[in-house]
């Protein structure tokens, strides 16, 4: 494809472009669009360039960008441009996240406008809240099956309480990240609508099929997602007597790609939450974006392309504007979602490291870090100008998708591992004090995943029914360990609101006959304020978590090391009780730190002479970051005591 093409098409879209457009003062917007129409309109060439109206659709691309440009307020036009000059900023150490379900953490968008201290106490810098969209009563999948993608859910508040909030947060210095559900919309969406009613141009945003003979074709190679409750990926539609694509629930039609009025339909709407005022942009399953005949239907080529155009839009409209991708899947799939060809980030710069995420809960159950480690040193190196959302829990299950060479690489057989990590977290193994619940158990498949907070999962529930401190000790002691590592990887750590407190299992959910179904809103808790007040009470759980949380947050983020440039490494110590990696600067050679961390019930021992380890640290010069001591050292070995870990420097160094 020739430059030539594309420049000339861009001139006759700037001659047809609407007056009210033309007459604006466009200046930066044109500058970026020249700089990124190539790569824009061949990316939208390979997905629609077949098409008879393709320039029309081109046309209607470029106005949608410009009017959102136009949109778009003085004030975050400038952060924008100060991104632009500063554009690693969201690499640096000191952001730190925090997920939360509006409802569950403060009734409402108001309330949670007032409670905005408590992330500061904490040291929180940029929050997520979940979903906040229109949704049915009922069928929302927890505000993942927007009706109405341009309001917020009266339930919770309104257009207005949320530009309040944005505002409150930027003169806090925290980020706003909100969701865009790409992949489908509710069945009550308008458009489904529309739809159901006969309009044709609404029935080319989804897949309907009039009889199964698609339906059976797509479904050989589809995995279910949802096998308990909402088997298959097709709903049969009595009104239109049509088969609906459905690969979530029932109620969520899934959108169709091909079609570039979906695609333009869904930047105006990234732009339009991007203008009122969110840093971050989560978008939602994009692993399913586009549907092929004989593939699983994720992670296909063109769901890349299109998550790379949307980019090239947003580089040009909104530039300040990050993506997170929510792509749950293989360990080598994942990294692509920051884009595949290019050295930069060109896709979204953010995404779920959903391969840490499962390796550590296989760490606390076998007690070692030998699929850990095996998996993360399989894990494809990520772009520059690109960085992980560490966490440990979020809104979603626990899904054991590690790759099978890996497991068995360390030994174990990939069926009899998975079903023992499934037994260990839901309550069929003797030797754990875990209290989960399966999720998406398909009995075709053998498959199941987990549902359950991070303190009952570490089982703290267990432990104070028990009363018994030493195990109560333990599951603290794990929860803060877990929330060390997820600090120091590298990347922005993702908080779930509650686990700063050790939030246990919320079970009320049974009670709701639209959520009983559904063991993930175990945890999704209403947040517990009478119990957050006792993190003042000296010798309280609440308190022991919340300031080991927030000790490591404040150390975080005055260690240069921990930003996220590609500066870690894994470092294979014979103990396979231990994780161990270094952090070092990009610039310097000193202020590096050392990781180490024990995942067993017994004390463990680093050997300091080991050369791998003798290289960074020197001994005698050895303090740990978090506590400000230094270490016991016994023989030339460093004692990490059990559910333990240390962020390690060397002070002789430093100085
Ligand atoms: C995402 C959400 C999940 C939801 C699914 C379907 O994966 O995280 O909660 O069920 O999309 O929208
Ligand atoms: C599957 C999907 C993921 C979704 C989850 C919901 O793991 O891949 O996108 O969040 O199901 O439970």
């Amino acid at each position: 494809m020739y430059e030539q093409v594309s420049h000339s098409l861009l001139n006759e879209i700037l001659i047809k472009l609407n007056p009210e457009i033309k007459q604006q003062e466009l200046r930066h917007f044109y500058t970026r669009l020249g700089a990124n129409f190539y790569a824009i309109y061949s990316l939208f060439h390979i997905l629609y360039g077949e098409r008879k109206d393709f320039e029309y659709q081109a046309l209607r691309l470029v106005e949608t960008m410009a009017r959102q440009y136009i949109d778009r307020s003085e004030f975050l036009k400038n952060k924008d441009i100060e991104r632009e000059k500063d554009h690693n900023w969201f690499l640096n150490q000191k952001w730190v996240g925090m997920a939360l379900y509006t409802d569950g953490f403060a009734s409402n968008i108001k309330g949670l406008n007032k409670k905005l201290s408590y992330f500061q106490e904490l040291g929180i810098n940029m929050i997520h809240i979940m979903p906040i969209l229109q949704c049915p009563d009922g069928k929302s999948d927890g505000g993942y099956a927007v009706s109405d993608f341009r309001k917020v859910d009266s339930r919770i508040g309104s257009n207005e309480d949320l530009r309040d909030l944005s505002e409150s947060l930027q003169k806090r210095d925290i980020l706003l990240t909100l969701d865009v559900v790409v992949n489908h919309t509710s069945d009550e969406h308008d458009w489904a609508q529309r739809a159901r009613k006969g309009e044709k141009k609404y029935q080319d945003y989804y897949y309907l099929f009039d009889s199964r003979e698609v339906p059976d074709m797509f479904e050989e190679s589809m995995p279910e997602i949802f096998p308990e409750t909402a088997p298959g990926n097709f709903t049969w539609n009595e009104e239109m007597q049509k088969w609906v694509m459905t690969v979530f629930n029932d109620y969520q039609w899934d959108l169709k790609y091909s079609n570039p009025s979906v695609l333009i339909e869904m930047l105006d709407i990234i732009l339009h939450w991007s203008n009122q005022g969110a840093d971050i942009i989560r978008l939602d399953a994009v692993a399913f974006l586009w549907k092929k005949i004989g593939s699983t239907c994720q992670n296909e080529r063109e769901a890349h392309l299109i998550l790379q155009l949307l980019k090239d839009c947003i580089q040009v409209t909104t530039p300040g504007v990050l993506f997170i991708a929510e792509a749950i899947v293989a360990p080598v799939e994942i990294t692509k979602y920051f884009g595949e060809d290019a050295i930069n980030a060109k896709e979204c710069e953010i995404a779920y490291n959903a391969t840490l995420m499962a390796l550590l809960w296989d760490a606390v159950a076998t007690k070692n870090s030998k699929l850990l480690y095996q998996g993360l040193r399989s894990l494809p190196d990520k772009l520059e100008r690109a960085t992980w959302l560490n966490y440990i829990r979020c809104h979603d299950d626990i899904g054991l998708g590690f790759d099978d060479a890996d497991i068995h690489a360390v030994g174990y057989n990939p069926v009899e591992h998975r079903k023992f990590l499934i037994n260990y977290y839901t309550g069929n193994f003797s030797d754990s004090d875990a209290r989960g619940f399966p999720f998406g158990e398909n009995s075709k498949t053998g498959d199941a995943r987990i549902s359950g907070s991070l303190a009952s999962l570490v089982g703290l529930e267990t432990a104070l029914d028990s009363e018994d401190p030493q195990r109560i000790d333990n599951a603290v002691q794990h929860i803060i360990l877990l929330h060390s590592i997820i600090l120091s990887f590298g990347g922005i750590p993702l908080l779930y609101y509650g686990d700063e407190l050790g939030q246990l299992n919320d079970c009320t959910f049974l009670d709701d006959e639209n959520k009983a179904h559904d063991t993930r809103w175990t945890h999704r808790p209403n947040f517990d304020w009478d119990k957050a007040e006792l993190r003042h009470q000296s010798g309280t759980i609440q308190q022991k978590l919340f300031n080991a949380t927030k000790q490591m947050i404040a150390v975080r983020k005055e260690i240069p090391a921990f930003a996220d440039f590609n500066n870690r490494e894994l470092i294979h110590v014979e103990n396979t009780h231990l994780f161990v990696f270094s952090r070092f600067n990009v610039l310097q050679t000193t202020g590096g730190v050392l990781v180490v961390v024990n995942f067993d019930a017994r004390p463990q021992y680093l050997d300091l002479e080991d050369p791998n380890i003798k290289s960074i640290l020197s001994y005698g010069y050895i303090k740990d970051l978090v506590s400000g001591d230094t270490p016991s050292i016994f023989n030339g070995q460093l004692v990490i005591p059990p559910y333990h870990f240390y962020w390690l420097t060397d002070q002789q160094r430093i100085s």
